[in-house]
């Protein structure tokens, strides 16, 4: 497995500039390290490549295979941080089409998603897309009292035990949830699901390698063992408290001081469709931790070449307060070669030869230089290919990044007071018993 490599050239921030923060890295690496083991500071994620349990892992393993054998469809209700992680793995490591591939081309059960809204066409949209297709359930919440997911989990529990009786749907629910305390721990007890642990010292957004991310991306026949490798490789590497030679920490620099200079958006951009809910999590992960304390650069996705047709205008010549960092995945899985056609009425004969690969890297160099020219700064991650190694590494990459932005910046990296607002006024809404006079 090859290191990713962190391209800082087009940041317009000099190494020198950088190495300024030195100590105060240090410090806060030292902080982190130094309280990983605390059970109360919800830093478990730090060293889960090594210290994940093995013998859940197996139990995960397991229950995948089972899945794999009597499941057409693999139905993952959860949200936030209990679902975004597994989805953007999934996707990244699958068809583009793959909830549309016939059953029996398909060597694995499709995982889809629920308990992310609360739209009833999408639920309905699901219970039509199920249809006579063998179903398993695995149901994702920490507190194990979130709206959204246990409403899902409500409507298709009754679904499951009407489509297979009672016993038979207990063996096709699983439930990852906290070891001892919610709602659905309770229910969970008293059925007998199958159950897995989300850690105390690991947070929705960080939780994607223990079984919230494990058991989905398992179940769609992706290699955990490899994506632990790859987090474990990224978390010996980044390990480094020296700045100098730390490119998770320098990106954590390059963008406090960039919002220092007032570019308070980053765009995460990809050239792949299929990371686009790699992206998604990412959102979640810096969004969530850095907004808060009336701070925080707003982390925003948009996915090339298209978004150059419809967002790509505002990027080069609006607002001068973005900067980017772009996902370069050095050989695509496939290739298609362009080839020659005698009447050339598209003018597109100069091509001919060359990949659709090669022309979306020139695509993406030509796109850098002009955003750059047009003062968006750049920084450039680029990994070797789209495989399980190369999204544990990049996951470890971006939670590491994430804890030290959010400590530059001064706040917490690891709390979330704001989600509760609106669910408070929509409780009221709903006559929520207790929230009568919020
Ligand atoms: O990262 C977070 O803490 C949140 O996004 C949660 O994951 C999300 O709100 C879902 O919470 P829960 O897992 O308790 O249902």
């Amino acid at each position: 497995m090859k290191d990713l490599k962190i391209d800082f050239q087009n940041t317009g921030v000099e190494e020198e500039a950088i190495l300024k923060y030195s100590e105060k890295v240090a410090e806060i690496h030292n902080e982190l390290y130094s309280k990983a083991d605390d059970e109360k500071e919800f830093l478990g994620w730090l060293k889960l490549p090594t210290d994940y349990d093995k013998k859940e892992f197996k139990r995960i393993e397991k229950a995948a295979k089972k899945v794999q054998r009597d499941s057409d469809v693999f139905l993952v209700i959860g949200i936030g941080g209990s679902y975004l992680g597994a989805r953007a793995v999934v996707e990244a490591m699958t068809s583009n089409f793959a909830t549309a591939i016939p059953d029996e081309q398909s060597k694995y059960p499709k995982v889809i998603f629920a308990g992310n809204n609360l739209n009833p066409d999408y639920v309905n949209d699901i219970i039509e897309f199920i249809g006579d297709r063998d179903l398993s359930i695995n149901v994702i919440s920490k507190s194990g009292t979130t709206t959204e997911p246990a409403i899902a989990f409500r409507i298709f529990r009754e679904f499951l035990e009407n489509k297979y009786g009672i016993e038979e749907a207990r063996s096709r629910i699983y439930v990852t949830t906290d070891k001892k305390k919610g709602a659905l721990k309770q229910l969970a007890d008293r059925e007998g699901y199958e159950e897995f642990v989300i850690p105390d010292n690991v947070g929705g957004r960080y939780s994607v390698l223990t079984a919230v991310g494990l058991l989905p991306i398992a179940v769609a026949g992706i290699d955990i063992d490899k994506l632990m490798q790859g987090a474990l490789s990224a978390q010996n590497k980044y390990a480094e408290e020296n700045l100098k030679y730390n490119d998770c920490y320098k990106y954590a620099v390059v963008r406090n001081i960039l919002y220092g200079k007032d570019k308070n958006i980053e765009l995460l951009v990809d050239y792949e469709p299929k990371l686009h809910y790699f992206i998604e999590w990412w959102k979640q992960l810096f969004g969530e931790s850095e907004g808060k304390d009336l701070k925080g650069i707003f982390p925003a996705g948009v996915e090339f070449t298209t978004d150059l047709h419809s967002m790509g205008q505002y990027i080069q010549q609006g607002r001068r307060n973005l900067f980017e960092t772009v996902l370069n995945v050095e050989k695509s899985k496939t290739d298609i070669k362009i080839e020659s056609d005698e009447d050339n009425l598209d003018g597109l004969n100069y091509l001919v030869g060359k990949t659709l690969d090669y022309v979306n890297k020139k695509a993406m160099e030509a796109t850098i230089k002009a955003h750059v020219d047009g003062d968006v700064p750049n920084t450039l991650i680029t990994m070797e290919k789209l495989d399980e190694e190369n999204l544990g590494q990049l996951i470890y990459f971006f939670e590491l990044a994430c804890a030290m932005s959010g400590k530059l910046l001064g706040v917490n990296p690891f709390n979330q007071p704001g989600v509760e607002a609106y669910k408070t006024n929509m409780f009221k809404l709903l006559g929520k018993p207790g929230y009568e006079n919020k």
